[in-house]
């Protein structure tokens, strides 16, 4: 699709950094929902790793492969006119080197046709982000909670809340703020860690589970539509209930079906 003038840009983002009207992203994982969230004026658009979890049904982010994540994010920026889109490094695909993470980050966007990446890390990854931004490839970090980082700390646990876990994620925010990333997503931390990081450093933060102080806000899109009506934790504010509005109208249908009411007169051709 082509894209508006009214469209979100690493510039548009940096320039909303401490500002009133917040920003707002959600995932999305193909064209239909991507459009959706499109038309509806979402700032950016999200390709999350959480595609292994929400879409292919893994209980942790981890098998995600690259091959996926090109797939998704190509489908996804067919639907993406006015928002801004980032695609997530997936697990492995960064980790070993600096040059697997460049050319992963190189594929997101020129198969993926992603505007941005999103990493995980801190000082471990700087050195990666500086030369990302370097090459021209805008880098989202992210923080806190790192879902790839799972096994290590034994569950999707809320990070930050000892001094020490605190003093690591200010200075995992700062390194990757300094080298170079527009953005930082903030996520499972308590209110005051984010509130903290978002005072320190120059990327605009984007929050999840981080409370109402970050310059924005991100969600899952299946859980702000209740797609999933079985979870709920406390960071989710459910906006839909798509879960129950789909089951009832499969069970409508197959009665329907069932009983000759489906297809009905004007439902045929003559
Ligand atoms: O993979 C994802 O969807 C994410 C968001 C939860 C920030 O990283």
């Amino acid at each position: 699709m082509p894209a508006t003038s009214d469209k979100v840009t690493t510039a548009t983002l940096r320039a909303r950094k401490g500002s009133a009207e917040k920003i707002a992203m959600v995932t999305a994982y193909d064209v239909v929902f991507a459009r959706l969230a499109d038309a509806a004026g979402i700032d950016v658009v999200l390709v999350g790793d959480s595609l292994g979890m929400v879409v292919q049904g893994e209980r942790t982010t981890l098998s995600v492969t690259m091959d996926d994540m090109v797939y998704h994010s190509r489908i996804v920026s067919r639907g993406v006119r006015r928002a801004h889109l980032v695609a997530d490094m997936p697990f492995m695909s960064y980790q070993a080197s600096v040059e697997d993470g460049i050319r992963a980050a190189g594929r997101l966007l020129k198969e993926g046709r992603a505007e941005a990446v999103k990493l995980e890390g801190g000082t471990e990854v700087a050195e990666l982000v500086r030369r990302l931004v370097g090459a021209g490839i805008p880098v989202m970090g992210h923080v806190g909670l790192t879902p790839q980082s799972v096994h290590e700390f034994g569950g999707f646990k809320v990070q930050g809340r000892t001094n020490e876990q605190r003093g690591q994620i200010l200075s995992d925010a700062r390194a990757v703020s300094e080298a170079g990333a527009y953005a930082v997503v903030v996520e499972g931390v308590p209110q005051a860690v984010a509130a903290d990081v978002t005072r320190s450093i120059s990327a605009v933060t984007i929050g999840i589970g981080a409370g109402a102080d970050c310059d924005g806000q991100v969600m899952v899109m299946h859980d702000l539509l209740g797609l999933e009506p079985g979870w709920k934790p406390r960071f989710v504010r459910r906006y839909a209930e798509m879960g129950k509005s789909v089951a009832d109208a499969f069970a409508a249908y197959a009665a329907d079906v069932r009983s000759g009411k489906f297809p009905g007169p004007g439902e045929s051709y003559d």
